[in-house]
């Protein structure tokens, strides 16, 4: 059964009994979720990739980065500009400390393995544990893509989001962060009519958050 971005971030946060969580970090979460899980769905079919699979990775990218609602106070202050470098390293303990809540609530093994590597890269110089290459989890590649584009076309309080082609550019760029393969998948998928989905998705999405 594919995960209901809201319902499970709610429940979480209900579980663990995590209250003081800043509203738009939660409604950010929200719709941060649901936009990279649809986009792993979209990328997992033009993939051909297994129904089991499909769904780890959807449900996993729903609740990716629930572990920045732990941080949510000190680390999205709207009238912060950009992040100071102590709230960076801060902040990447959010893969850690996802993972962490998720095992917590029981959540399934493989769930948790990807919200843990979500932040590894392909060259090895991601975290939380500088994996390289295929000893990164599958699902944590897949997702570590569309988090990628998904982050780079939203709106963030400090800057607007960037257009498609600018977003694609910087991550090819990137591209040694990726596995190549799913690479290749994702520059297919953006240049499909269907894609246009996502993007009126991020705009909606956009729209709704609108940071002054
Ligand atoms: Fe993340
Ligand atoms: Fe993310």
């Amino acid at each position: 059964m594919l995960f209901d971005s809201e319902k499970e971030i709610r429940n979480i946060l209900y579980l663990l009994d995590l209250k003081g969580v800043v509203k738009e970090d939660l409604d950010d979460s929200i719709d941060h979720g649901r936009l990279v899980a649809e986009i792993c769905k979209m990328l997992a079919g033009k993939m051909g990739l297994d129904e089991e699979t499909t769904e780890t990775i959807y449900n996993a990218a729903c609740v990716h980065d629930v572990g920045k609602l732990k941080l949510s106070q000190m680390l999205y202050g709207r009238d912060k500009k950009s992040l100071h470098v102590e709230e960076v390293r801060h902040m990447r303990m959010h893969a850690k400390l996802g993972a962490e809540m998720l095992g917590l609530c029981n959540y399934p093994g493989d769930i948790v393995d990807a919200v843990y590597h979500h932040h590894e890269c392909y060259d090895g110089s991601g975290y939380p544990d500088n994996l390289r290459g295929e000893d990164i989890p599958f699902t944590s590649r897949f997702i570590k893509i569309c988090d990628a584009f998904a982050a780079l076309i939203s709106d963030r309080p400090y800057r607007k989001g960037f257009d498609k082609e600018t977003a694609i550019s910087m991550m090819i760029e990137d591209n040694k962060e990726y596995d190549i393969k799913l690479f290749l998948g994702f520059m297919n998928l953006a240049n499909d009519p269907e894609f246009d989905t996502i993007i009126q998705m991020a705009e909606e999405i956009n729209k709704r958050h609108s940071y002054k």
